[in-house]
């Protein structure tokens, strides 16, 4: 009896919502519904969405930067099929496999200076988890500093490092020695490091939580300070990595040369779970440091065939088609349009990012009528004018965007870096009528307010 995932797929289709309800996460699902996203996908090409209704979306959130090339690239794809086809011996693990040590190769061809040494693992906060292993075993110092709104998972150690009180709740304590330290502030850094007792001081280069870029002259000087008092500098690019900004790092920005790299999502191709923790060959070492050590660290599914597969096929088209410019170029003219709307928007603060990683950030309306409306969102649920634009952009135009963090009016568009001047105009249009709808207060934008207001008090 054959087993066909299409036939099953046809067969159930429409019960995922019920499914998540009885099986998974309750709360999701329901969330899903009552801000208007829970639609019946069926499928993904490029930048766009479809839905059973043959209904198109701009998918704005790339699968939290998952999709840097878009959906379903052709190129991945025909790699993948290829690994499959060729019965590859996957997972021997007492070998050294050819297609791992070649991915390391080319991602050390990406790095700064001295940055050569690879691991491979599943997730980011794998990869997060492993850099911090990795920096107390070659510093023997037990502390870790953070900053404010830093996001780098949320496994128990990696919570350990969350800028967030939302994420942390619920979960403490947390891991003893993990501090945070204020993005900008480096005399509060220096203070932290003079101890001498920090193993390594983590930042995303650009926040994902919130978009928050931090002063040019701040990551340069942090890393001057880190290598001052023997700290090692981790520049997480889970998210910020692999083009998103507008370079293959997002620390060439300020031309960082951290001792520890963090890659994950989009390295997978947007198929396959893999992450890389990229350091410095003695760091490396110091962890396997004898032949005993040789599996002091590792991950059971890390290295396999086909996420590295899709990593090499993945770093061949960001080449080929010029993906890391193309973000750079899209990214000027979209976050241009949208200044232009802040200019014209009363309730727009700021519109920052780089390259295709934006932030939208809200501020209360000065008109009284507005100005009530905010402030009684905002009392029931900080956040809650930047979901109702969310909404709105689902609604009227078919965007897939989402709040940048808990508790922000702010929205982060992160699309796939394929997109052209069509979808920035698509974007920019859409964004222009939501906040004219806005402005009026008993427009359809604050229409859904009195419902989320509802929910958020737990009615
Ligand atoms: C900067 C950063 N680090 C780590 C992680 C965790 O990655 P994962 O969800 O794959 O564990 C994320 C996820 O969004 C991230 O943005």
């Amino acid at each position: 009896m054959t087993y066909s995932i299409a036939q099953l797929i046809e067969n159930r289709q429409g019960e995922q919502y019920p499914l998540h309800k009885q099986y998974l996460n309750t709360s999701m699902a329901r969330v899903q519904a009552i801000i208007g996203f829970d639609k019946l996908y069926i499928r993904g090409e490029g930048a766009y969405l479809w839905d059973a209704e043959g209904n198109r979306y701009l998918d704005l959130l790339s699968g939290y930067s998952v999709f840097n090339l878009g959906r379903g690239h052709p190129m991945v794809k025909q790699v993948l099929q290829e690994v499959l086809a060729l019965d590859r011996p996957n997972l021997v693990k007492m070998d050294c496999p050819l297609l791992a040590g070649l991915l390391a190769e080319e991602l050390v061809k990406r790095m700064p200076p001295g940055l050569d040494a690879v691991f491979f693992a599943n997730s980011g906060a794998d990869a997060v988890d492993t850099a911090l292993k990795f920096a107390r075993a070659a510093t023997k110092r037990p502390r870790v500093l953070y900053l404010d709104h830093a996001f780098h998972g949320l496994t128990l150690s990696t919570l350990g490092l969350n800028g967030g009180s939302k994420f942390r709740e619920g979960f403490e304590p947390l891991m003893v020695g993990f501090d945070a330290v204020a993005m900008n502030d480096v005399a509060a850094l220096e203070k932290q490091l003079r101890q001498g007792d920090v193993a390594a001081f983590i930042v995303e280069p650009i926040q994902g939580k919130g978009v928050y870029i931090p002063a040019d002259s701040y990551l340069p000087g942090a890393q001057r300070l880190c290598r001052k008092y023997g700290t090692l500098f981790i520049c997480d690019e889970v998210q910020v990595g692999m083009g998103r900004t507008g370079r293959f790092l997002c620390g060439e920005h300020w031309s960082l040369e951290p001792d520890i790299v963090t890659l994950s999502k989009s390295l997978g191709g947007g198929y396959l779970p893999v992450s890389a923790t990229i350091t410095r060959r003695r760091i490396h070492d110091a962890t396997f440091s004898r032949l005993e050590r040789c599996q002091v660290h590792s991950t059971t599914f890390g290295q396999n065939e086909l996420a590295m597969a899709a990593g090499l096929a993945t770093l061949h088209v960001l080449d080929e088609e010029r993906l890391v410019e193309r973000a750079a170029k899209m990214g000027e003219k979209l976050l241009a349009r949208l200044a232009a709307l802040q200019e014209r928007s009363e309730m727009i603060a700021e519109v920052r990012g780089k390259g295709l990683m934006i932030g939208i950030e809200f501020k209360p309306p000065r008109s009284l009528g507005l100005r009530a409306a905010w402030t009684a969102a905002e009392m029931a649920q900080k956040g809650l004018f930047a979901q109702l634009v969310v909404m709105a952009l689902m609604r009227e135009h078919r965007l897939l965007t989402q709040v940048g963090g808990p508790d922000v009016n702010i929205i982060k568009l992160v699309p796939p870096l394929i997109i052209g001047d069509a979808e920035v105009e698509m974007i920019a249009s859409a964004f222009e009528a939501v906040m004219a709808e806005a402005a009026n207060v008993s427009g359809r934008v604050w229409a859904q307010s009195v419902q989320l207001i509802k929910h958020a008090l737990g009615g």
